[in-house]
């Protein structure tokens, strides 16, 4: 793993769009996956800036996403609505293709065969991650095996209050599950990119970079991986002691 120090936000978010930007030059056909929650926001909106501004440019691009809550399709705290909200929407330029979980599917079992069909379709170029402050990446929660494929996942309670939070819900409207891509889909894209910033999540980061490969810390997983590259603030890696 390497690991890339940065200010703060900003620069966090920056530094993540410069190998987005610099791998759909080099190669537009790349697909490139997503993640939501307050970590990217920032990063899409430069993505937008960026794109209506057309110094990048994604018309052979394909956009997939890591991960769906299970709930309406356009409930608040969907990933679909994050994704249309915060990008698909104010782009100018559309995208080659753009794939989403469907959460609100009667069949999940059926929906995640669909997904794992689109991606076993388009192997990805990079892969974005945040982390969770317990250490999770996608809905990898503490206790996830190793080697978990794309799945229906419960939330654990830590979780679900940082929903109901960041989207100021009821507990009765929270969602508790996500069908969530796994470790093994997760670990296959190109570049593994995990964007970290902010004070609550310094012990999971400590855990991840300087705690043992352990399920206990779901991202440790990514410790010793050569295609990944964590990008963290000042905040968040001020628990490491080396
Ligand atoms: P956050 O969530 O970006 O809203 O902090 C990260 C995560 O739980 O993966």
């Amino acid at each position: 793993m390497e690991i890339i120090f940065v200010k703060d936000y900003d620069e966090m978010s920056l530094k993540t769009f410069e190998i987005i930007k610099e791998t759909v030059q080099s190669k537009p056909q790349s697909t490139l996956s997503m993640t939501t929650g307050g970590t990217p926001q920032g990063l899409f909106e430069i993505l937008v800036k960026k794109i209506n501004e057309k110094e990048i440019d994604i018309s052979q691009t394909t956009f997939l996403n890591l991960d769906e809550y299970i709930g309406p399709k356009n409930a608040p705290y969907s990933v679909y609505r994050y994704m249309h909200e915060n990008f698909y929407d104010l782009i100018n330029f559309k995208p080659k293709e753009i794939h989403l979980i469907n959460g609100d599917s009667n069949n999940v079992d059926k929906e995640i065969i669909r997904y794992s069909e689109i991606l076993r379709r388009n192997p990805r170029d990079i892969q974005i991650l945040g982390l969770g402050t317990n250490g999770h990446i996608g809905a990898n929660e503490p206790g996830t095996p190793f080697d978990s494929e794309i799945f229906l996942a419960n939330h654990d309670d830590s979780t679900i209050k940082s929903t109901i939070k960041q989207y100021d819900l009821t507990e009765s409207e929270a969602p508790t599950q996500m069908i969530t891509l796994g470790f093994k889909e997760i670990i296959e894209a190109t570049k593994v990119i995990l964007m970290v910033s902010g004070t609550s999540k310094a012990k999971a980061v400590k855990d991840l970079v300087e705690g043992p490969i352990s399920v206990k810390c779901p991202a440790s997983f990514l410790q010793d991986k050569d295609n990944v590259i964590l990008i963290v603030d000042q905040e968040a890696s001020s628990l490491l002691s080396k």
